[in-house]
């Protein structure tokens, strides 16, 4: 098992498939883009597959998301996927990804074993989106989601990232469209892990700001399952809303920095050249690559892995005074 002096157990799997983007988005990296890891650093996939496989079969792992940069850019994720959907026992498999390619891909992934898709989109104006990425390329992300939601890879989940002045009037729209659509949507609080490092606690649309804007046109009821703990509800029904095919309709507000949830966090992260951080935050790592090439068995892997996870911090110092952005970007280190 995965657990930390603090009694958490980590059962929640990020896999950073690749640092490269297709997007640019301007809360994430330079318009230049940053120096890609270079190839050879890059676990291939099948060092990928062998620690997923340690981590379900030895460390209790039962969640694995596959992330970036932007993971469907990875020649091989339709393969990764599949390998993993055959392991014993059988962990969740997720997607987060901008969508881009996705209308290409969702088939193939689900027809992998791929089990459900999170795709990151901030605004459903094709200006602000040209703006916010860099890139002219909504439509091929609604198209994506659509061709998730036809693969059956649901229920199809969005990430929204609201930034003051540029997208943040656009909440309750978000989830208007959302609501119809049958996607299931979560807005995210602005964290300090962009490579430029501009990231200003000022600038940050808070989840209280969120919930404000969204209550001018919906009730929000806290789900009642939703609180883990002493943390408070991420995940709030819509009154009088349903889904299209009749589930209740719901929005998430994470609210990273304002109310961290880091008591409850069951998350261990493996980079995509093959480092072990047991937090986004984290300023040290375990280098698991090393002792891959060097040829160790999986127990002495899984050892490594056990121990990079028992030093896992508390948590909560995102809004303290003190806290220092670690080095490696959101890019780099998968959602
Ligand atoms: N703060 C919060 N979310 C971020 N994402 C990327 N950078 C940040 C940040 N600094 C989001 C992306 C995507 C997910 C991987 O994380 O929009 O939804
Ligand atoms: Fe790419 Fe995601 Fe960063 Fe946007 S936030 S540039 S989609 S990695």
């Amino acid at each position: 098992m995965l657990i930390d002096t603090f009694g958490r157990r980590a059962v929640d799997l990020r896999v950073s498939l690749t640092d490269r983007c297709n997007l640019r988005c301007t809360y994430c990296m330079p318009e230049q883009g940053l120096n890609w890891l270079p190839r050879h650093d890059l676990l291939d996939d099948q060092e990928v597959v062998r620690l997923v496989r340690i981590a379900v079969t030895r460390l209790g792992v039962t969640e694995v998301r596959f992330t970036g940069g932007e993971p469907l850019i990875r020649p091989g994720l339709v393969g990764i996927v599949a390998a993993c959907a055959a392991l014993e026992p059988r962990p969740e498999l997720s997607v987060t990804t901008n969508g881009l390619g996705l209308a290409r891909t969702a088939a193939a992934l689900r027809e992998a074993g791929l089990d459900r898709v999170n795709v990151s989109m901030d605004t459903l104006d094709r200006e602000t989106f040209h703006t916010l990425t860099r890139r002219d390329r909504l439509p091929e992300v609604l198209a994506g989601l659509a061709a998730a939601e036809a693969a059956g890879l649901r229920p199809v989940k969005i990430n929204t990232v609201l930034m003051r002045g540029v997208n943040d009037h656009e909440a309750a729209d978000l989830l208007d469209w959302c609501l119809e659509q049958g996607y299931e949507l979560r807005f995210i609080e602005q964290m300090p892990l962009d490579a430029q490092h501009g990231w200003q606690r000022a600038d940050m649309v808070t989840a209280e700001e969120i919930l404000t804007r969204l209550g001018r046109r919906f009730e929000l009821v806290p789900e009642p399952l939703a609180g883990r703990g002493a943390a408070p509800a991420e995940r709030w029904l819509v009154a009088g809303r349903t889904t299209p095919d009749g589930r209740p309709a719901r929005v998430g507000v994470i609210a990273s920095v304002t109310r961290p949830f880091c008591r409850a966090c069951d998350r261990t992260r493996l980079t995509a050249d093959g480092q072990i951080r047991d937090c986004l935050f984290a300023t040290t790592e375990t280098d698991l690559r090393a002792a891959l090439r060097s040829g160790a068995d999986d127990e002495a892997i899984a050892a490594l892995w056990r121990t990079a996870m028992w030093g896992k911090k508390a948590g909560g110092a995102i809004d303290a005074p003190d806290f220092a952005q670690p080095e490696r970007p959101m890019s780099a280190i998968g959602g």
